[in-house]
């Protein structure tokens, strides 16, 4: 089943179309990566997910029943992380996600219990300081627990990733990750090494519409099937293993590549390097297709 669902949705601000008949689903349980460049109106999807924004035309499902601006009906299933969390900064952690529990309703005893479950679950069950003299990346993870808390079918975060540096970036995936098949989650980003690490399905937003909608297992294949490249010390090595293992195309002195072959394939080049104890500076897959793919779709 789909836990989300957009069909056929548009909408303009004034002359400017900025979602142009987006169609998208997304299975429950997933990880998806809503990936697009800035501007390409990721933020305006996900508030017209949420009612906050009104589509011109279209529809769109939460857990199969519709969103209708203006009312959170629906919102009783989200859970939503903004691109930029506002916080009381004079409040500790746990007395925040307190306020917002009580403010949704959630009786005493739940709240106490999925304060103590998130906390470490974020990793700021240590932290008893005030919320203003958190960092970015703790106060994205405060974010995350308050969309949490209430235990959502689905977790919608808006560049969850995008202003923090690489252990920040690192900490939130791990969460998210921990969440994976009980919660489905969707997050935008443009960083597409994170949506490589952890998301099940991606779909790339271009010009309003959805240019891209593949699971990684579809993007592996085509992964595979890209073929590997080596990067040799010297020329002589090159040559060497170019007799062993033909085929391959001299991009420069010490480059060889393969074009069009699968990991099976490198692996069997990597048997070759070691038992004529030939060795390699450096022996990978070719460049990530995520990023091809994208360049290729916003045509960069
Ligand atoms: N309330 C608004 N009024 C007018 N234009 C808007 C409004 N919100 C967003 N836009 C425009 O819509 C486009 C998409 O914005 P946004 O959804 O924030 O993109 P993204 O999140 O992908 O960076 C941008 O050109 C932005 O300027
Ligand atoms: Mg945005």
């Amino acid at each position: 089943m789909n836990m989300l669902t957009l069909s056929d949705v548009s909408k303009r601000f004034g002359r400017h179309s900025v979602i142009d008949h987006l169609s998208l689903n997304v299975p429950e349980g997933t990880i998806y990566g809503f990936i697009g460049k800035n501007g390409a109106g990721k933020t305006t999807t996900m508030k017209m997910i949420l009612g906050l924004c009104a589509p011109d035309s279209g529809c769109i499902r939460v857990n199969g029943q519709p969103v209708a601006y203006g009312q959170n009906k629906t919102n009783q299933y989200i859970g939503y992380l903004p691109d930029v969390p506002e916080f009381y900064g004079y409040m500790k952690p746990a007395e925040y996600l307190n306020l917002c529990g009580e403010i949704t309703g959630m009786d005493r005893n739940l709240r106490k219990r999925r304060i103590d479950e998130l906390l470490p679950l974020v990793g700021l069950e240590h932290d008893t300081k005030k919320i203003q003299g958190f960092s970015r990346g703790m106060k994205q993870r405060l974010g995350i627990a308050q969309a949490l808390l209430g235990e959502p079918m689905l977790l919608i975060c808006d560049e969850p990733t995008s202003a923090l540096d690489p252990i920040g970036r690192k900490e939130i995936l791990d969460i998210l990750r921990t969440v994976r098949g009980k919660t489905t989650v969707i997050f935008s980003t443009h960083i597409l090494s994170d949506v490589e690490r952890i998301c099940d399905e991606i779909g790339v937003l271009h010009n309003g519409r959805l240019a891209v909608q593949k699971t990684m297992d579809e993007l592996r294949q085509i992964h595979s099937g890209s073929g590997f490249e080596i990067e040799f010390y010297n020329t002589g090595d090159i040559l060497k293993f170019s007799g062993l293992y033909p085929g391959g195309r001299m991009d420069s002195q010490t480059h060889l590549s393969f074009a069009g072959r699968s990991e099976k394939d490198m692996a069997a080049a990597m048997g070759l390097l070691l038992q004529n104890q030939i060795y390699a500076q450096r022996i990978e897959m070719c460049e990530p297709t995520l990023e091809s793919l994208f360049m290729e779709v916003v045509g960069q």
